[in-house]
């Protein structure tokens, strides 16, 4: 339970720490204490997480603390981040008397993150939010930066607020039960971090793919809590997304956004990205700013590291192009790429001609 790593995210008055550890959920109750005075916390999960007892153990810190708990849980999945299922527990809270005292806590992936803070930062005007992420991908991206919502039946995420927690706790440790897909799935945004913003993480993680593939938790830590430290960086320094800044965490979301809609979501959004990011790196080439043995390389690291790189079959080239001009990232319909300059540089292409596209990549 040593080595605990804590990243500040100074955001003024919004201020929070990541924690970074590796059984260090326990830490849970003395985290928030000093949020305290807290009426009620409300504790929000899904039905798969429910059965490792994380929720549970979380549950049972802060009761230590003689604050009371309540645990409510969803159905796991995209299918949970709807106005229904956050109509339910608006009314659920209500009856359980929560008020602006209380702090809600996600327990889960990323669709717990984006929904309990939905609720958080609705319910009432809005209470305090505090998240533990348990996928890799809420670890190293969706617990960090403040972005908070819920779907729309023909846009994902199109309704939302930001919402900076209290805290964010992370136990490396929850990542041991979680299924390969999704494991994979959330090496593909640790490796675009690697990419696109940070040479140092992209050399680390290309010399430990095989402690990678096997979930080491030393390495596992290192990698998360620079991932949340890369993040934070660019969030404090644009967190409303108005300066550009943000979106150069971006790398490789442009196709696979196109790609993950084709797939009816069925492709998971790490490895979109993934061969997104391939893709992004292709076109890099094509237009001169990066060369080829730099390319062959980042397709030998993401295959080392299990992750797909090439299109599938089941992907229309014609209808990737058109759901990228239209993408909710672009603007009047221009082609807008994050593109590698080089290991761990990115930046921003805007207007790219189609004609560089057309023949595939
Ligand atoms: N807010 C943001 O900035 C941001 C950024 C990226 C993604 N997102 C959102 O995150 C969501 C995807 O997150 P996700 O990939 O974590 O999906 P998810 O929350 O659906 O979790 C994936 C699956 O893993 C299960 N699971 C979670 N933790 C587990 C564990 N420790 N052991 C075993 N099973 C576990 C879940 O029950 C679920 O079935 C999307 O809705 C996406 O829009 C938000
Ligand atoms: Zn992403």
């Amino acid at each position: 339970m040593s080595d605990l790593q804590i990243i500040s995210v100074p955001l003024g008055t919004r201020s929070y720490d990541i924690e970074v550890g590796f059984e260090n959920l326990e830490h849970i109750g003395s985290f928030l204490n000093a949020f305290q005075p807290i009426s009620t916390v409300v504790i929000l999960t899904d039905d798969n997480v429910i059965r490792y007892d994380y929720a549970h153990r979380v549950a049972e810190s802060i009761a230590e603390t003689g604050i009371d708990v309540h645990l409510l849980s969803v159905a796991a999945g995209e299918q949970s981040k709807t106005i229904e299922t956050a109509s339910t527990l608006w009314e659920t809270l209500l009856e359980e008397g929560i008020d602006r005292k209380s702090v809600l806590i996600s327990v889960g992936g990323g669709v717990i993150g984006d929904l309990g803070g939905f609720i958080a930062a609705t319910y009432a005007r809005g209470i305090r939010f505090f998240q533990v992420p348990t996928t890799l991908l809420a670890q190293v991206d969706s617990s960090v930066g403040g972005k908070v919502g819920i779907d729309l039946p023909k846009a994902k995420n199109m309704v939302g607020a930001f919402l900076q927690p209290l805290g964010v706790l992370i136990d490396t440790k929850t990542l041991q039960t979680l299924p390969e897909d999704q494991y994979r799935s959330g090496l593909g945004e640790v490796v675009k971090y690697g990419v696109s913003l940070d040479a140092e993480l992209f050399q680390f993680l290309e010399k430990n793919t095989e402690k990678i593939n096997i979930r080491d938790s030393v390495i596992l830590k290192q990698i998360v809590a620079d991932c949340c430290r890369i993040k934070a960086d660019i969030v404090v320094e644009d967190e409303f997304e108005t300066t550009g800044r943000r979106v150069l965490l971006n790398y490789g979301h442009t196709f696979a956004h196109a790609f993950e809609i084709q797939s009816h979501f069925m492709l998971l959004h790490g490895l979109a990205v993934s061969i997104g990011a391939i893709c992004a790196a292709r076109l890099a080439v094509r237009m001169g700013f990066i060369d080829e043995t730099f390319l062959q390389r980042q397709i030998r690291f993401h295959q080392n590291l299990g992750l797909p790189t090439e299109i599938p079959n089941s992907i229309d080239w014609r209808q990737t192009i058109e759901l990228m001009r239209h993408d909710k990232k672009s603007e009047f319909g221009k082609l807008r790429f994050v593109l590698p300059t080089g290991i761990g540089s990115c930046r921003l292409i805007d207007h790219v001609d189609s004609s560089l596209l057309e023949q595939g990549l």
